[in-house]
């Protein structure tokens, strides 16, 4: 099928004042980055609870450091890709953007996104296990392979929220009293199964936003969804930015 949106809704999307956007691995697939759930999905490669929980780390701290390490080394590497900075284009066209997004890759502000709120922590940061001190990861990897020891006596860890953690302090906050204000949702490839960042766009929906699902596949969300647009990123959110930049054209002239 086309993307289609119909008038009416992309009327109340063009004259939205608040917008907000939720991402996940999908928008950073087209940049050659791997999603997690289907099929190739880095949670088919590892497990979750050998890599991605405070136990893991405490139990065999040198093999997840050095996992993280080899997946940074391919965010450092990837380039944003037209999904991000048609993102970047949408700054321009509301008086208030919001981008939250599951990513631990930098991507979206690499593009020139500026208001990010990152759910899960993000890996160009390492950060003590006791002391909570930062470092670049980058500087984290010159000192060694494996994690390295903080001045408090800790060793740092990737500066990313692992399952069975709370997001970071106050995010779950600002994104759920966005979420509740905006009006315009748009969710861009994420499955929609992590809480509690899935459970933001019911919280978008429920408080009257138009809800846009960007993803070539149904996602655990679609349901809240006013509109999908069942496409790459990388296609479908060009696209809807052109959409909304034609109808405020019509409406000026
Ligand atoms: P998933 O891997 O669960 O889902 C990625 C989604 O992106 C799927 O629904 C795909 O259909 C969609 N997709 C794939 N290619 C796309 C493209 N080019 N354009 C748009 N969509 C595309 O990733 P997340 O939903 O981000 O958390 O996963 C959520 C969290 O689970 C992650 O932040 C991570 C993971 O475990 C932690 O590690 C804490």
């Amino acid at each position: 099928m086309p993307l289609h949106i119909e008038d009416a809704l992309l009327e109340r999307i063009a004259t939205a004042e608040r917008l907000v956007v939720l991402t996940g691995a999908g928008i950073s697939a087209e940049s050659g980055l791997g999603t997690f759930r289907g099929a190739g999905g880095l949670w088919e490669k590892v497990r979750i609870e050998d890599f991605a929980t405070p136990e893991a780390f405490a139990r065999r701290p040198t093999e997840v450091w050095r996992w993280y390490a080899e997946r940074w080394r391919g965010m450092r590497a990837a380039e944003p890709n037209p999904g991000h900075r048609a993102i970047v284009r949408l700054q321009a066209l509301f008086p208030s953007v919001l981008v939250m997004t599951q990513n631990i890759d930098g991507l979206h502000q690499r593009a020139g996104t500026k208001n990010v709120l990152e759910l899960h922590g993000g890996l160009r940061c390492a950060r003590c296990a006791s002391c909570s001190r930062r470092m670049p990861m980058d500087d984290a990897l010159a000192i060694a392979t494996d994690p390295p020891p903080c001045a408090c006596g800790g060793i740092y860890r990737p500066d990313v929220v692992w399952f069975g953690e709370l997001l970071p302090e106050g995010a779950l906050e600002r994104a759920a009293a966005a979420a509740a204000a905006c009006g315009v949702f748009l969710t861009v490839g994420t499955s929609g199964t992590v809480m509690p960042a899935a459970g933001l766009i019911g919280v978008a929906a429920q408080a009257g936003a138009v809800v846009i699902e960007v993803n070539p596949e149904p996602s655990a969300m679609s349901g809240f969804a006013h509109i999908n647009l069942d496409e790459a990123a990388g296609i479908a959110l060009p696209w809807l930015v052109e959409k909304i930049e034609q109808w405020r054209n019509r409406s000026r002239g």
